[in-house]
């Protein structure tokens, strides 16, 4: 465990004793705050937003489940896809509860009020995205993503919010949860600040819920909120645990040139197409078969080599275009309202006459809190056993690591994992968890890890101001840790990023204040970014081969042999102390969780 300051400096506390406390109100948290409350369970959830601008709300394209209402579909279909999308790094179990559960989690949405575009038969309208073909693989592509036109998490986010409201759980909003308190080995609450007027509030809690989304804005230009500071990964760390396959860093076909804004991939699965400077549909000579909805590791790849090659558009030749111009503009208007605004506004381009200048812009995190399907924490225990069991700890959402995204996530599995594994956890608390049975005492040092960091940075009086040591990491990971990677590279990022990370002991934190301190909490979230940037870079540096999204020039081939295991990641200290970073693996579960099902033999990954 990161080694915390000596003693708890002197800071009123307000106690709160809770069965489950969930942190972040996003798609996961909301649907594990609603699941835990539904069943009796005292809940509480902790956000550092107002709900309804967590980070879910700018999810666009839809969410992906084998409904079949707009093509034949199978869950064995979605299963195989999602299985070859993460390039054999999943864990299949986890990946066949996924599909499975799947369309019931978006019937409960349906009934939960998320005004789903429909069919002319009143069914749900489902698009085609990325990766989701028809018969195993074989194609053609199938129409598996549920849509509602392109403000899909928006809508979403809503109608759970509504829900959650329905039951007795307590919110605490605007509340910056800083750092769990852990007893022999078992999480048993958390501290938060209110940012409102600046008070301590100490929950003990039979479990916590970690829902507190990815850690995108460790680079210079992510479509992530500025929010998504990976808060439950840095806690996680500093608590003593291991993150898992933190090199597979996902970045998006089309982010805006120049913005990073999302053009979701529902554009090119309404029809849109890429072109290079020499007016080529280039996708059709790198995934001859799925073209422009190959999947995104796969596009990504593609447009990066296109402006290698000296085929990007524009002056420095550095964006490629997206074309939409050639769909009917009543389409556009019903289907992608959204993107067509954010095309205006952010590029001046009026989508139904001009082609978008987009660029591959990180977008998601696959790796992060190790669990299972039922949403438990799991470590590597003393005895050596990866599947152990972290009690009173649960994560879920992008924070988590299931695996099911292994080591590339297909577009619109985002949205349905969100959902399918907050209810698992909603379950799995009502199973483990007596509504109001009695707990046992804090530890004496409960506030020691947490407050001693809060008063620590909020005295710190170096010559770097947190906007610079930030700028200096996320600029380190846009270079060092991107599309391609070689050794040269990334060891010369490890390195960087080390002394980026020691530069933490001389912030500057201008702002002694408790009320909306804005600096303060940007400190502490630069405090939990720098830690995953640093393990990131490091298990991208270890990582011996290609696969997904983590593409080594030096080692450009897939090493089942070798490589087919999930990296298990740990990082001492915390503000520029210590620093050292431990990697060991956990294996990728080869099998599945029912006989419907045979497990999927890995072969070599071609669109
Ligand atoms: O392209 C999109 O609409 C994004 C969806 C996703 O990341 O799942």
């Amino acid at each position: 465990m990161a080694s915390a300051p000596n003693s708890a400096p002197a800071y009123k506390i307000i106690d709160h004793t809770y069965d489950v406390v969930v942190v972040g109100a996003g798609g996961s948290g909301l649907r594990a705050t609603m699941g835990a409350a539904e069943s009796g369970l005292r809940t509480a959830n902790i956000s550092k937003v107002f709900p309804t601008r967590s980070h879910t709300v700018a999810a666009q394209g839809g969410i992906a489940a084998s409904l079949g209402n707009n093509t034949p579909d199978h869950w064995s279909w979605h299963m195989y896809d999602t299985v070859k999308g993460a390039d054999w790094l999943g864990d299949q179990d986890a990946i066949e509860y996924l599909v499975r559960e799947a369309p019931q989690a978006v019937y409960e949405l349906e009934h939960a009020g998320v005004p789903f575009s429909r069919n002319e038969d009143g069914t749900i309208y489902q698009r085609p995205f990325g990766g989701h073909m028809q018969n195993m693989g074989e194609g053609p592509p199938v129409q598996r993503t549920c849509a509602a036109a392109d403000r899909t998490g928006h809508a979403m986010l809503h109608a759970l919010y509504q829900q959650s409201l329905k039951y007795a759980a307590d919110f605490f909003i605007e509340y910056f949860a800083i750092d769990l308190i852990m007893k022999d080995g078992k999480c048993v609450g958390v501290i938060a600040l209110c940012m409102d007027d600046g008070s301590i509030h100490r929950f003990r809690s039979q479990s916590v819920v970690l829902a507190t989304g990815g850690y995108g804005r460790c680079y210079y230009t992510a479509t992530s909120a500025h929010t998504c500071t990976g808060d439950g990964g840095g806690m996680v760390l500093r608590a003593g645990l291991p993150l898992q396959d933190m090199e597979f860093v996902q970045f998006h076909p089309t982010g805006i040139y120049g913005a990073g804004v999302l053009i979701t991939e529902g554009a090119r699965g309404e029809g849109g197409y890429l072109t290079n400077s020499e007016g080529e549909r280039f996708m059709e000579r790198y995934a001859p078969s799925a073209k422009d909805l190959a999947s995104r590791d796969v596009v990504s790849r593609s447009m990066a080599l296109e402006m290698r090659e000296g085929r990007g558009v524009g002056p420095e030749g550095d964006h490629i275009f997206l074309h939409l111009d050639h769909i009917d503009p009543a389409v556009l208007a019903e289907r992608l309202p959204g993107i067509t605004e954010s095309g205006k506004i952010f590029a001046g381009v009026d989508l139904t006459r001009q082609p978008l200048p987009v660029t591959p812009t990180v977008h998601y995190n696959m790796g992060g809190i190790p669990c299972n399907y039922h949403g438990e924490v799991v470590t590597i225990g003393a005895d050596g056993n990866p599947e152990t069991v972290v009690p009173g700890l649960f994560a879920v959402g992008e924070a988590a690591c299931v695996s099911v995204h292994g080591a590339n996530r297909l577009g619109s599995n985002s949205l349905i994992d969100l959902v399918v594994f907050g209810r698992a956890t909603g379950h799995r608390l009502t199973e483990l968890i007596k509504p109001g049975s009695s707990q046992e005492e804090l530890p004496k040092n409960s506030t020691e890890m947490a407050l001693g960091r809060l008063d620590h940075f909020r005295n710190a009086k170096g010559g770097s101001p947190t906007s610079e040591i930030r700028a200096e990491m996320q600029k380190t990971m846009q270079k060092h840790c991107a599309v391609f990677r070689d050794t040269a590279l990334l060891e010369e990022g490890v390195e960087m990023m080390q002394k980026t990370n020691k530069r933490m002991e001389d912030v500057h934190v201008t702002d002694r204040s408790l009320i909306w301190n804005s600096d303060l909490v940007e400190t502490l979230e630069l405090d939990n970014l720098m830690a995953q940037a640093s393990v990131t870079i490091a298990s991208a540096a270890n990582r011996k081969e290609s696969r997904g999204a983590h593409a080594h020039e030096d080692f450009p081939d897939r090493d089942d042999a070798n490589w087919m295991k999930h990296t298990a990641v740990w990082f001492e200290g915390w503000g520029g102390k210590g620093g050292e970073v431990k990697i060991d693996y956990r294996p990728v579960h080869e099998y599945t969780l029912t006989d419907d099902v045979e497990y999927i033999k890995p072969k070599k990954r071609v669109y």
